[in-house]
């Protein structure tokens, strides 16, 4: 992995969330958790390169989130994406996500991301808001999107550091 600007990155960030989809890691050595994630988004607010994550309030990872301040996604071009919809389905909580997948943790800045990601994002959280019922102008999301009234956690987390395999 190199670091490079943010800037001259040559691929479609929507494509990389929305398609290819990402995993969201938080914690080290001492203990982390991953889960996958595909809504989201990066761009800039408060004079800094940010990302918004939005995470449901059920995540084990979020337990990890909400301890540590720092927090990575990794990106994977496509690939893993069996192994993505498996970090995607099962919680750290019943199983060994890295042992079941073959991934492989990369412990930096504080952090942990994943070593076979094709790009990284080391973020350090800045803001957490909360997605509440009275938010939306369009009442059918809330109907859509949170059956089980389980609101997002929004994530505001400065980029500290891109990562390019
Ligand atoms: C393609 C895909 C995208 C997902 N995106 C999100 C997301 O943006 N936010 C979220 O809270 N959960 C998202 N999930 C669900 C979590 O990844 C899933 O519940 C996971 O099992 C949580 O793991 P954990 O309990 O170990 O943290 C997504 C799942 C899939 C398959």
């Amino acid at each position: 992995m190199k670091e490079i600007n943010i800037r001259d990155l040559k691929e479609n960030v929507l494509k990389m969330i929305s398609d290819d989809w990402a995993l969201l890691t938080a914690g080290n050595e001492s203990g982390f958790n991953t889960m996958t994630v595909s809504w989201g988004g990066i761009g800039e607010l408060w004079g800094k390169d940010v990302a918004f994550i939005f995470v449901r309030p059920q995540r084990y990872t979020k337990e990890f989130i909400d301890r540590e301040k720092m927090m990575t996604l990794s990106f994977f071009s496509g690939e893993y994406k069996k192994e993505l919809g498996f970090c995607g389905k099962k919680s750290g909580r019943d199983c060994d996500k890295m042992k079941e997948t073959g991934f492989t943790p990369v412990f930096s800045d504080g952090t942990t991301y994943i070593k076979e990601a094709s790009h990284v994002l080391i973020l350090k959280t800045l803001a957490v808001t909360d997605i509440t019922p009275d938010s939306f102008l369009d009442k059918t999301i809330d109907e859509s999107c949170y059956p089980n009234k389980d609101y997002h956690k929004v994530y505001i987390a400065e980029i500290v550091k891109t990562l390019e395999k």
